[in-house]
């Protein structure tokens, strides 16, 4: 049998550092990275741009299986789909609703599935989302749940926006965070919950390097090597 490349995930709400957290282990061992949250952000972005209903199962999953993706460095991550860079166009307004109600369609999880396990290659894969390690890569190595208070992840998405516009308002982000837990909680394919192996790490109070010191720790007990 082929040796597949090892994975570790980190799963978990919005806003509790999973983006931040798996690209520095990614930088730290020199794996790949998938950010599985711009894959849905990508369909939600062409449904909006194409004036694809997000029940049109059909066209959607057309979506998921044409678009070509491109990081431009892993690094810096500058995403190309269709040769068109959209980086900053998936952070959008349009883009994070749309992305929510497509990620509740089976039919697009079923063909972005797929997809997702393509970015699985040596020397290995970190990969963050709400599913990685329930549904795309239950083998994974290592399956972090990073978790933090709503309170703290509200705050913490009000200090990065407060400078990009004038209407930020915490209350509004605290609102919207919750709304979106609970989508991402109870939806009926594949909801955000703990894997049954999962290493719950609850990053309220802690700084990055405090968070990605006891995820090593975690890794380092898994027998990843970790490289310094
Ligand atoms: O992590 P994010 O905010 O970029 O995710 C965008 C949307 O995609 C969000 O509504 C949750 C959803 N998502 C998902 O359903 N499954 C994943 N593995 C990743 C994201």
């Amino acid at each position: 049998m082929v040796d597949l490349a090892p994975v570790i995930c980190v799963d978990g709400p919005s806003g509790s550092g999973k983006g931040t957290l798996a690209q520095a282990i990614a930088s730290r061992l020199g794996w790949h990275i998938l950010d599985s949250g711009s894959l849905y952000r990508i369909v939600g972005l062409q449904a909006h741009l194409l004036g694809i209903s997000v029940d049109d199962d059909d066209a959607l999953e057309q979506v998921v299986k044409s678009f070509e993706i491109r990081f431009a460095t892993e690094r810096s991550p500058i995403l190309f789909v269709n040769g068109s860079d959209v980086t900053e166009a998936i952070r959008g307004e349009e883009a994070t609703r749309f992305a929510s109600l497509v990620a509740k369609r089976e039919k697009v999880r079923a063909a972005l599935l797929v997809r997702q396990k393509e970015f699985r290659k040596l020397p290995g894969l970190v990969a963050d989302g709400r599913d990685m390690g329930t549904v795309v890569f239950p083998d994974a190595k290592l399956k972090i749940y990073l978790d933090a208070s709503p309170e703290e992840r509200a705050r913490r998405r009000y200090v990065e926006l407060k400078d990009k516009g004038p209407n930020v308002s915490l209350p509004d982000l605290f609102q919207s965070l919750k709304e979106r837990d609970v989508r991402d909680k109870t939806r009926s394919f594949s909801p955000l919950k703990v894997a049954p192996d999962a290493y719950v790490l609850d990053s309220t109070g802690l700084s990055i390097d405090e968070v990605l010191e006891k995820a090593l720790v975690a890794a380092q007990g898994k027998g990843l090597l970790i490289t310094n």
